[in-house]
């Protein structure tokens, strides 16, 4: 590795300390990102892609699942230390004992820089539009990354150094994934819980890049906020939103006055809508590539862990599934 880097995976507490990440505090002459972060701790940033870009890698998808879903590459661990997979998968309906429905049924498909030599190889012969819907995610994966790092870069007035500990300069270079999401379409009941319930993501830097329904939303001051602070973010087309994980709060500790959000999406249905149509959402999570954050479900989703919130059980068991 350069710069005297060991190959080798870093703790947190190495990690802070090989990199050189000194404590964060908000200055005085902070940009707007900052600023944002520092208060809600999302930053509405600009988006060099337009809606229809993400709408032309959802609808390939959607055709991909609905034509040909076992042509797809299926899902496999990418990294299982980070939670990060690749590929497709198909997630059913999930239930909790009060036959509340807890999770949508959806098809989630996972890119990942480590896996584009493996399909560019397997998947050189797929059909034309899966070829297209696999290169157009990769381009716009670059792209998403691309921001990231500039955002990175420019928080190194108040990070020193921070982006080296993302953006390496031998590989592996960088380590992220882009989920495309694109639930079912549903007749609206009285039993559906949220789209996506409250958590904090287990990565360093998330940008919610594409959603084409309302009800994001946020909470700077964390799980055990006050439910009055949390904000609704619309997604407006060629804007994007920029957050941290839990990632960032491990190599920081309470040093860094960006704080990982408290955050989930609700279901928004029109009162008299009798049909809510398929969602679709872009997400890319960016992690260290050299540091493990020991990451484990209670950094996701801690209020279940102090026993003052119902636990629902899923219908299936899930192992070690990200929450993001
Ligand atoms: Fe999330």
């Amino acid at each position: 590795m350069s710069q005297g880097l060991p190959y080798t995976l870093l703790t947190s507490a190495e990690g802070r300390e090989v990199y050189n990440l000194p404590a964060a505090t908000l200055p005085n002459d902070a940009s707007e990102v900052e600023l944002a972060l520092a208060e809600d701790g999302v930053a509405r940033i600009d988006m060099p892609l337009s809606g229809s870009d993400f709408e032309r890698l959802t609808t390939a998808f959607d055709i991909c699942t609905s034509e040909f879903p076992q042509l797809l590459p299926p899902y496999f661990d990418v990294d299982a230390r980070k939670g990060h997979e690749a590929g497709y998968r198909r997630k059913d309906l999930k239930l909790n004992r009060s036959q509340q429905q807890i999770a949508d049924p959806k098809n989630i498909f996972h890119f990942s820089e480590l896996a584009r030599n493996r399909w560019d190889e397997t998947h050189a012969d797929a059909p034309d539009m899966l070829r297209q819907f696999l290169d157009d995610g990769f381009e716009i994966q670059n792209i998403l990354l691309g921001v990231v790092r500039e955002h990175l870069e420019r928080l190194e007035a108040s990070h020193p150094n921070m982006s080296r500990a993302y953006f390496l300069e031998a590989a592996p270079q960088t380590l992220s994934f882009m989920r495309v999401l694109s639930y079912d379409g549903y007749v609206p009941h009285d039993n559906l819980k949220a789209v996506a319930s409250p958590h904090y993501d287990l990565g360093g830097f998330t940008i919610q890049a594409y959603a084409d329904a309302p009800g994001f939303w946020g909470r700077a001051s964390g799980h055990k906020g006050p439910e009055t602070d949390t904000k609704y973010y619309d997604t407006a087309h060629g804007q994007a939103y920029l957050f941290a994980g839990q990632e960032h709060a491990k190599l920081y500790g309470d040093d860094s006055f960006i704080k990982p959000l408290w955050h989930g999406v609700e279901r928004v249905i029109a009162p008299e809508a009798t049909y809510a149509p398929n969602r679709h959402a872009i997400i890319l999570f960016t992690d260290t590539p050299l540091i493990d954050h020991a990451n484990c479900t209670a950094d996701t989703k801690p209020h279940l862990q102090s026993g003052y919130e119902p636990v629902d059980i899923p219908s299936q068991p899930v192992a070690n599934e990200r929450v993001a």
